[in-house]
């Protein structure tokens, strides 16, 4: 067909993957609330700086991946790749700096990236995210990762892995980066582009170089944990600690560095066998105890995940099939329509979900619709049955008919429906 198609990256989430996705949020939210966290939701297009500012200028995201217009005012603004700078933004701009630290945040929605579209990474996605802000303990690190462990046994994933790393702090950091640089100044020569373009921007993002990774190289390259502060060395342990005693396994992996720069010390994600190569991660998140200044307000220690709702409706169990409503309202011409109408009203607001054909055009082309559409009993509404205050109710699956008074109705619809096949037999 020659219409207008979605754009590349794009997906109309449809009744069943959209039932999913909505599945996989809602055992989140419920998660995190048994955790204490309270629900938000920021805007969707954010001021460029808040990205450019918060992510990094040298990101992949903000480089390469981001979607941004000049509004009809002349402002720049940017479809948020990524929630968390938008969270401290937001608790900054908000009563929330008030309230007492520290606060624990959850949110939802769709982001956006300008990336190249495959399976499992899409242009537009929706992320289920925590964020807690004001607390620099490191328990709160193993909190977080609990949170999102416990959410994948909820939905009954297997097959994933926890990886965990500590990319230091200010006080350390700068030595493990000219420990880096030193270390390939005399491999430069042989390094390709890409590599010494990130060895000169942000060498941190040579250590999960695709290039690279096949060659050995990394394997001798200096390992941030070797260069931690005895802080950033201390929290590393804690975090650890913490997670052994909530029991969730995970590897130290030196080789975790983030794509966003706002992070400091622990770094996490968990991968998933079925996401193979570098998409394989359904969530990834960690310490950003110096974005809050990023963007210009007081120092604000903060520690959150975020993950990809696609990713992780792809890997666990389907849920059950959708279900339509099981009680259809049919008009028989030519009488019976504002009957119908009144009485598919009257049944919806006793709880019940009704389908309603209450047009002129035939009964029979109504009844094989309802039958298609999954309808247990159909209830019809002619000249006679608004004479005798009476529905005809049909089960179409043995296409029996009886008559029930209008009075009472609703308590034998529940019987029928409630005792499956063999509805109806009997009823008079
Ligand atoms: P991120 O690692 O950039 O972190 O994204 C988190 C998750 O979003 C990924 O693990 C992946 O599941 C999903 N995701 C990212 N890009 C795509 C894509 N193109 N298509 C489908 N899914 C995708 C963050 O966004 C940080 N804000 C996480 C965080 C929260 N750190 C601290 N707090």
């Amino acid at each position: 067909m020659a219409g207008i198609s979605r754009p590349r990256g794009t997906e109309d989430l449809l009744p069943e993957p959209l039932a999913r996705l909505n599945r996989v949020l809602a055992a989140g939210l419920q998660v995190a609330e048994a955790h204490g966290y309270r629900q938000i939701e920021t805007p969707i297009f954010e001021s460029t700086d808040l990205f450019v500012r918060g992510v990094g200028e040298s990101t992949d995201v903000v480089t390469r991946e981001m979607y941004t217009f000049p509004d009809r005012g002349g402002r720049s603004l940017t479809l948020r790749p990524e929630g968390t700078a938008p969270v401290v933004r937001a608790f900054w701009e908000s009563p929330l700096r008030q309230a007492p630290l520290p606060v624990r945040i959850s949110y939802s929605g769709p982001m956006f990236r300008y990336d190249r579209p495959g399976k499992g990474r899409y242009r537009e996605f929706h992320q289920f995210g925590v964020e807690v802000l004001g607390e620099s303990e490191p328990e709160v690190d193993a909190e977080v990762i609990g949170l999102a462990w416990r959410w994948l046994e909820r939905l009954g994933v297997s097959g994933t892995s926890l990886q965990l790393n500590s990319l230091g702090d200010r006080e350390c950091r700068p030595a493990y980066r000219a420990a880096l640089l030193e270390f390939f100044e005399p491999r430069m020569a042989a390094l390709p582009e890409l590599d010494r373009e990130r060895l000169r921007r942000n060498p941190l993002r040579v250590l999960d170089s695709k290039e690279l990774a096949g060659e050995g190289i990394l394997d001798h390259a200096p390992r941030t944990i070797d260069h931690l502060c005895p802080g950033c060395r201390e929290a590393f342990e804690r975090v650890q600690e913490a997670l052994v005693a909530l029991g969730i396994p995970f590897a130290v992996n030196h080789r975790l560095v983030r794509g966003l720069d706002y992070y400091a010390r622990t770094a996490f994600e968990v991968w998933h066998q079925e996401l193979a190569g570098a998409q394989n991660a359904l969530f990834g998140g960690g310490r950003y105890d110096g974005l809050s200044e990023l963007l210009g307000y007081p120092p604000l220690p903060g520690v959150g995940f975020a993950a990809g709702l696609e990713r992780v409706a792809m890997i666990s169990a389907p849920p059950p099939p959708l279900g339509g409503p099981e009680l259809a309202v049919l008009s028989a011409p030519p009488a019976g329509q504002k009957a119908a109408v009144a009485l598919a009203d009257r049944l919806r607001a006793a709880g019940m979900a009704v389908l309603l054909d209450a047009g002129v055009r035939g009964l029979r082309a109504k009844l094989s619709f309802a039958e298609r559409s999954g309808v247990r009993l159909a209830l019809i509404v002619g000249e006679s049955e608004v004479q005798e205050r009476t529905v005809a109710v049909r089960r179409m699956a043995g296409r029996t008919q009886v008559s029930v008074p209008l009075e009472g109705l609703e308590g034998r619809l529940r019987d029928l429906l409630g005792n499956g096949e063999s509805a109806g037999e009997g009823a008079s």
